[in-house]
């Protein structure tokens, strides 16, 4: 038997058979005109990977201004709710817990999501960046900033996708605030250059998202609910960090112990940092001090690298993105010590089965050579 850490059950709030988490990935399989998961594609892809502890979904639009990227699932209308349903239900089957990921990407979008508008964010500051539209990649335009009533509405899209995610079985929720997407936005003062409540000191940046957690785990019990920062991210989706980025996320991660919540999802810098004066290069190490709940930690990990950072009290599950798109029995590998297979960057958003529900377990590969 296979003692490793990593595959040891994990409980506290949330009851998982081990620590490998399926980390949450856009995949743009949902090319239908509701943009609603599928029998065909969503349901087996979930169903093949449900021996991870924990699944997270995709990124799953709030609400059609939340979009960003072609062909991405939502959580905001019936259709939605019902193809996700049967995503649910399939792998509950299978033994599997699931939780989707809640996601508005703010400024990171284009107005052909949004019949010509300008998309929402914080500040009208153009991130220079790229959106993925079904016309191929565009230039970001400058957003529009929110008013008051826009970022209440986005408090209502979020906790209206929390009752959709609970009405279609899902064993919790992420709230994307990572990765540059909208919360980000707020985070960063290089992106939020606001004068009101919403700007200016790390109380008002960060409080948006606070408004959302207290919102949302009014409709879903907080030790259901998961949370996802990246304090490090520089140079990519139009994110810029300062001296007071850090102090920022510091300031979110020891209030989130005043909340109950299924967990704390932190990436290690996707770039190297070591040249930016501000950045903290080690995040599980930095930030695992200032937190007494679950730590989950993403990014670059590999099976030893992820029973490391546990046994050494950095983290206590691990999520792992690329290495689930192309190993949909990645635990049973790891069990095992079989080897793993490697993923195709040109299929990862590409419409269709192909590099989405093809990659056979090493049982399955086996009998095929
Ligand atoms: C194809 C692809 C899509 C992704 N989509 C999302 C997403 O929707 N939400 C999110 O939080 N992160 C997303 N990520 C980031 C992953 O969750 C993860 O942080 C990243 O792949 C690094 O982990 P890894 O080194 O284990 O792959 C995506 C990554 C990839 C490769």
């Amino acid at each position: 038997m296979n003692t490793e850490i990593l595959l040891t059950p994990y409980h506290k709030n949330i009851q998982l058979k081990n620590r490998v988490v399926m980390a949450p990935m856009t995949r743009s399989r949902a090319a239908n005109e509701e943009n609603a998961p599928t029998e065909d594609l969503h349901v087996p892809y979930y169903t093949q990977r449900a021996s991870a502890g924990l699944i997270i979904t995709e990124g799953s639009q709030v609400s059609k201004a939340a979009v960003g990227y072609v062909n991405t699932a939502g959580i905001h209308s019936k259709a939605q709710v019902e193809g996700w349903k049967k995503v649910t239900e399939s792998v509950h089957d299978a033994g599997g817990t699931i939780f989707i990921q809640l996601w508005h990407v703010g400024r990171m979008s284009h107005p052909d999501f949004h019949n010509g508008n300008l998309p929402l964010a914080p500040s009208a500051i153009n991130p220079n960046a790229k959106s993925f539209t079904s016309e191929g990649f565009k230039d970001t335009v400058t957003p529009k900033a929110m008013s008051k009533e826009e970022i209440k509405a986005t408090v209502t899209d979020f906790v209206n996708a929390a009752k959709n995610a609970v009405e279609a079985g899902f064993d919790g929720v992420e709230i994307h605030s990572s990765n540059g997407y909208l919360f980000h936005q707020f985070f960063n003062a290089t992106s939020n250059t606001r004068t009101d409540e919403y700007g200016g000191s790390i109380e008002n940046r960060t409080r948006f998202f606070f408004e959302v957690l207290d919102a949302v785990k009014e409709v879903i019990p907080q030790e259901k609910i998961g949370v996802r920062f990246n304090p490090s991210l520089n140079g990519l989706f139009g994110m810029t960090m300062d001296e007071e980025t850090i102090p920022t996320f510091e300031y979110i991660i020891k209030k989130l112990n005043d909340y109950n919540l299924a967990y704390i999802h932190m990436s290690e810098p996707f770039t190297d940092v070591s040249d930016i004066p501000y950045a903290v290069q080690h995040i599980a190490k930095h930030f695992r001090p200032l937190y007494n709940g679950t730590l989950m930690i993403n990014a670059g990990f590999d099976q030893e690298s992820g029973n490391k950072v546990i046994e050494e009290g950095n983290a206590d599950l691990v999520a792992y993105g690329k290495l689930y798109i192309s190993n949909p029995d990645l635990v049973e590998r790891f069990k095992n010590g079989h080897e793993l297979s490697k993923w195709d960057e040109d299929t990862f958003y590409t419409p269709g089965k192909e590099g989405y529900l093809d990659y056979p377990t090493y049982q399955e590969k086996a009998q095929i050579v």
